[in-house]
């Protein structure tokens, strides 16, 4: 396995490959790997002839109180792990190279960026959308593969490489939970073992919401959403930040629910936030 650490490397790697015409997938990750991001990168390995992993904390998308300082850094055993991940070439640039002085241009999808996790992470989408943009020119993926856990950022790069035209295919791949339901996720480490008992609540009040919806017990938004809310109060040290049923392909609020629709909640357990939503189908 390649490590590539420059950006000049990264993309005279990608033209050999363009040349010999071997696909490249790409998966793009903050590190603290799981098998959440294992499970893009075995698809990606099944789809293409080369496969890149970049590991990349990009400062751009943290808030200015959010966790960008703490956020876990495990390169070692991130590259120890991805050598045995089949993966041919893992990229990891540095950030000064990625913002040099100067750097003064955003992508911003403000349609679907304002939504869900967007009021409480104000300029978060945009930072991921100029990344993820900077990565596919240096990369130039045939494929990118990212996960539904994330789904408004998945659907936000989907809008973004329809809108500019970017020759790569985006591929989103499902949720990968723990044995219990939590979605995988590389802040679940932040949880102690109690807040790491209640979390899983967040799945199961999302999975209730979907049987409620799809056994047409409940049809409005606003009263699937109280009770939702009353599953997730009883978390102690929780605080709910949004619980919300979207259209999956606008993200537009839904008051009757039509189907198909996402179901999304954000709930902080003390000082992690957490995210997850299924679809209604
Ligand atoms: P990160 O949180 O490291 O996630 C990298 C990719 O793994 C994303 O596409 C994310 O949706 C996916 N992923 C995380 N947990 C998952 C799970 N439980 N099941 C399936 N996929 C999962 O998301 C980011 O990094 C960044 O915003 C990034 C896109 C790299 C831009 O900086």
């Amino acid at each position: 396995m390649k490590i590539i650490r420059s950006i000049p490397d990264m993309r005279s790697i990608s033209f050999h490959c363009q040349q010999q015409k071997r696909s490249i997938g790409f998966v793009p990750t903050m590190g603290a790997l799981h098998q959440g991001h294992a499970s893009l990168m075995q698809r990606a390995r099944k789809e293409n002839d080369f496969v890149v992993v970049s590991i990349f904390v990009n400062p751009l998308q943290f808030g200015p109180k959010e966790d960008l300082k703490k956020y876990p850094r495990t390169w070692e055993s991130d590259v120890q792990w991805l050598k045995h991940a089949q993966v041919d070439a893992v990229f990891i640039p540095g950030v000064h190279e990625m913002y040099p002085k100067g750097f003064a241009t955003l992508v911003d999808v403000p349609a679907l960026a304002q939504t869900l996790c967007g009021p409480s992470r104000p300029g978060h989408f945009c930072g991921v959308a100029t990344v993820v943009a900077k990565l596919f020119n240096m990369v130039r993926p045939t494929r990118a593969y990212f996960g539904e856990k994330d789904y408004q950022q998945v659907c936000l790069i989907n809008r973004m490489v329809e809108d500019l035209q970017m020759p790569v295919r985006v591929v989103a791949c499902p949720t990968v939970r723990e044995p219990d339901g939590l979605a995988c996720s590389s802040r679940n480490r932040y949880l102690s073992a109690k807040d790491r008992e209640e979390a899983v609540k967040l799945y199961q009040a999302l999975y209730l919401g979907r049987e409620l919806v799809e056994r047409r017990i409940m049809t409005q938004s606003n009263r699937l959403v109280k009770r939702l809310r009353g599953v997730l109060t009883t978390i102690p040290g929780g605080r709910i930040d949004y619980i919300s049923v979207v259209d999956p392909v606008t993200l537009e609020s839904m008051q009757t629910i039509r189907r198909p629709a996402l179901l999304a909640a954000a709930l902080w357990i003390h000082k992690t936030r957490l995210i997850d939503n299924v679809i209604i189908s």
